[in-house]
């Protein structure tokens, strides 16, 4: 099997506002994010990925860039950002960036110069329309806000095409100036020295009319060409296909063996549905989309070293978009009671109020997600349980400071104001509090990770589910399944059953047969007895990770 650095590594994701700030504006930037990088190693984590860092207006907090090659002055200078990138490869971690090639800011220059003046070589970077009537089987993504893909510019006398807000124009992908524009941008990023992009919004770049304008064969070429570029200019450098869609819309961004494109792609509908079986304590809503989910491993014609990103809680909404209507409203009376609890088509909370603080729903939760296949991704804060603030805007709630102590701001800044206040449970949910407690969210979260890090099957193995017995309620209450190595081994090592009960009762499981003196043990609970069967009684919300041991 192809195995790259990121078959084998656990991601971060970084906002930088909300780290850490250095000079006391209230605001998170570079230099104070140095000083936090040893937290971000001491997770276990490899790789960070930078949401926006560049000038902005910040109307969709950075994803609405005014310039691709400079740093967000609140965040610092590209000196700042070199010297981040410096202190984290120092460390041996790596950083991604965020590439937002799907639109600009309407502040941006080239848009300034667009509506301006339509003999303008900049008129053709947009997508303008006498009427606005065009591509009318779009769907709206914001949809609590916007409502409509098209607004009408008057400096232009145009109406120009926009997926996400109207602040962020779309750009025309039609025009071969953009791709050379956009290759100079990832250029730029490349020579100074980052080890890959996290990429923006990539189903949305082309529009045909009528098209829902998602996953067109143009924008499957454009980001193919993109490929060739950067393995031909940067080879290994890493590219991450953000892409809200099925898992069948999801395969092509892959590519093809002869035309790769990405060697990596968010599996967005396995999330929502890790925590829809844990609510409804039945497994068949993960047991369904795996069976949807084309093993990468062994799929025909996909590019060797393709691999799945996992998630459960990123910077967004957590996205219901990939779910079926009636799961939709289940999941929002189950999990966003309040209707400040509900955005777009998804839930504006973290990961900890989710699940009620309940240490043990989050446990059974972390385990299922990073057992399963694909590359897992650790949102900021959430390492700590970081609470929610669903009375700021938008999806702000989800970003506030990070919590590193009971001081004044959680010790995140001096300022009298910070850019959104500090959660008012910083004072017992902090790192410093954690810290000291082997049982924390923290210490758990590092104890998961290294755990799962130790275990080759877990992170490169392959995948099968498996039976766990007769028992009527178990069968759809125990989740179980095996990860393990190609060939089958007799190594030890090299196996690991996975055994979730998620029901909130104690489940019989009935998988041993001809066990004689095997045994296992379970790495989720070290200091626990060997077991010596397969035969058991798993207790309520109860996660195991065996591995079998020889006894001679
Ligand atoms: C996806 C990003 O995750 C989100 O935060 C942003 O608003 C949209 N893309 C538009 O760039």
């Amino acid at each position: 099997m192809a195995a790259e650095w990121y078959h084998d590594a656990v991601f971060y994701e970084l906002y930088i506002r909300a780290y850490q700030d250095s000079n006391g504006d209230g605001q998170g930037d570079f230099r104070g994010a140095i000083q936090r990088l040893d937290h971000i190693k001491s997770l276990g984590v490899d790789c960070i990925w930078v949401m926006p860092h560049y000038a902005s207006p910040l109307l969709d907090d950075g994803y609405d860039i005014a310039d691709y090659t400079a740093v967000h002055p609140d965040y610092g200078t590209l000196n700042d950002f070199k010297a981040f990138l410096d202190a984290a490869h120092a460390r041996g971690l790596k950083v991604i960036t965020d590439l937002v090639m799907n639109h600009t800011s309407d502040q941006h220059p080239w848009f300034q110069a667009a509506r301006k003046d339509p003999q303008s070589p900049y008129r053709n970077y947009y997508v303008w329309s006498d009427t606005g009537t065009e591509y009318a089987d779009a769907r709206i993504i914001f949809l609590d806000i916007e409502s409509s893909n098209w607004t009408y510019d008057p400096v232009a006398g145009q109406y120009f095409w926009h997926r996400f807000f109207s602040s962020q124009p779309d750009l025309n992908y039609d025009n071969p100036k953009v791709h050379e524009e956009m290759f100079n941008i990832i250029r730029f990023w490349l020579d100074m020295g980052i080890d890959g992009f996290r990429v923006d919004a990539i189903p949305y770049l082309y529009e045909r009319e009528g098209t829902n304008c998602e996953n067109l064969p143009e924008t499957h070429e454009f980001l193919k060409g993109m490929r060739r570029m950067v393995e031909e200019e940067y080879p290994g450098t890493l590219l991450v296909a953000e892409a809200n869609q099925w898992p069948e819309d999801l395969l092509p961004y892959f590519g093809t063996r002869a035309e790769p494109e990405f060697p990596m792609c968010f599996h967005f509908p396995i999330m929502p549905r890790l925590y829809q079986s844990l609510k409804a304590q039945d497994k068949r809503p993960i047991v369904d989309i795996w069976a949807r989910t084309p093993d990468l491993a062994h799929a025909p014609d996909i590019p060797p070293g393709a691999q799945w990103m996992t998630f459960l809680r990123n910077h967004d909404e957590l996205t219901l978009e990939m779910v079926t209507p009636d799961v939709r409203q289940w999941m929002w009376e189950q999990y966003a009671p309040e209707p400040q609890m509900r955005l777009n088509l998804g839930i504006r909370r973290r990961l900890a109020p989710l699940l009620d603080r309940d240490k043990q729903k989050w446990f059974l939760l972390n385990a299922m997600f990073l057992s399963l296949p694909g590359t897992p991704i650790v949102y900021y804060g959430d390492e700590i349980g970081m609470g929610d603030n669903i009375w700021l805007p938008d999806r702000h709630g989800c970003r506030t400071p990070m919590q590193w102590d009971d001081s004044r701001n959680s010790g995140f800044s001096t300022a009298q104001e910070t850019y959104f206040p500090v959660h008012q449970e910083y004072g017992e949910i902090n790192v410093a509090v954690q810290e000291k407690d082997p049982k924390s969210f923290l210490n758990l979260m590092r104890f998961l990770l290294k755990t799962r890090q130790g275990q080759l099957a877990l992170r490169r193995g392959d995948f099968e589910f498996v039976e766990t017995g007769l028992d009527a309620d178990s069968t759809t209450a125990v989740l179980a399944y095996r990860r393990f190595i190609n060939p089958r081994s007799v190594n030890e090592h090299q196996s690991v059953l996975c055994l979730f009960n998620l029901s909130d009762r104690a489940q019989k499981v009935t998988m041993g047969k001809d066990e004689g003196t095997r045994s296992w043990i379970d790495l989720l609970h070290p200091h626990t007895k060997p077991w010596h069967s397969l035969n058991a009684d798993l207790g309520p919300r109860a996660a195991h990770w065996l591995v079998e041991i020889t006894t001679h």
